[in-house]
């Protein structure tokens, strides 16, 4: 069954137009890594999944539905991500606020469902993260809070944008081997968005690249070629394969680094702890 599946969308933010005429079909099980550069439409994609921006045009089906908010089928870790500093959150709490569907709203823990936060924390290794502050936490261990949250529920999907931005490389390489392996046992659908593909690459099924409006996706043999890119973006683009890894150039420039500057407080943060 597909999980996605997009006919002929189009996404619009206003006027701009982000994603034009987009038909692609993503499988029950399947994890896909979401590719381009900044601004190549990466959130958008996953907000439209999520129900939360309907298509100017064309149709986008989740489970066989048109998107609603709020479905507990998909579970999701958002890209902009900030705790506010004040807020000595422990992990348990700040999970337990989503379990009632507020974000920041801080029920009392007898009214949650105690044994399902559990689980989840358990599924990515952060049992331990239940009594800690969020403030004290890295930005690795951080992440594994905010997994666990978007695993409650059990959901089928799982939208994951741009969970390694702000981690250093260890970290990162946890992250994709933990949700790889959870979403494995469970036949979870993955949609992992990144700025490196070759990090992805030992754990996605597919890659779908987003640029110049238009989207590409099948498995990296297919999609990461010279012919396949330079038309999705409109200009020559390089494909090189090295020591195990695929590099993807614009006039010797690593496309997923154009424009990948975040001014992201969490990010700065976290450098300077683990420096
Ligand atoms: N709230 C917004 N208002 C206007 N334009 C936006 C807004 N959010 C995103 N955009 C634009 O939509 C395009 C796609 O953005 P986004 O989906 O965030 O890309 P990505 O996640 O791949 O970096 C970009 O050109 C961006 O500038
Ligand atoms: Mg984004």
């Amino acid at each position: 069954m597909n999980v996605v599946e997009f006919d002929q969308a189009t996404l619009r933010i206003g006027n701009h137009l982000v994603l034009a005429d987009i038909s692609l079909a993503i499988k029950g099980g399947e994890f896909i890594g979401v590719l381009g550069p900044n601004g190549a439409g990466k959130t958008t994609l996953m907000r439209a999944i999520l129900g939360l921006l309907r298509p100017s045009a064309g149709n986008i089906r989740v489970f066989g539905r048109t998107p609603r908010r709020g479905d507990a089928l998909i579970g999701y870790v958002p890209q902009v991500r900030t705790v506010a500093p004040e807020l000595h959150v422990r992990g348990l709490d700040f999970i337990a606020s989503s379990v009632r569907g507020g974000r920041w709203g801080l029920p009392k823990l007898g009214h949650v469902d105690r044994k399902m936060i559990d689980e989840s924390l358990a599924a990515v290794g952060a049992v331990d993260l239940a009594g800690r502050p969020l403030t004290d936490m890295s930005g690795g261990e951080r992440q594994r809070l905010l997994l666990a949250q978007a695993l409650l529920g059990e959901p089928g999907l799982l939208l994951l944008d741009e969970p390694l931005i702000s981690l250093d490389q260890r970290y990162q390489e946890t992250i994709i081997e933990l949700v790889g392996r959870f979403a494995g046992e469970r036949n979870i659908t993955v949609l992992f968005s990144a700025h490196e593909l070759n990090q992805l690459i030992g754990a996605l099924d597919r890659v779908l690249y987003l640029g110049n409006g238009r989207a590409a996706l099948g498995t990296v043999a297919e999609v990461v070629t010279s012919p396949v890119l330079s038309k999705l973006y409109g200009s020559d683009i390089d494909v090189v394969h090295a020591d195990g890894h695929v590099f993807v150039l614009s006039r010797g420039r690593h496309i997923e680094h154009h424009d990948h500057l975040h001014a992201d407080h969490a990010h700065s943060r976290d450098r300077q702890r683990h420096a």
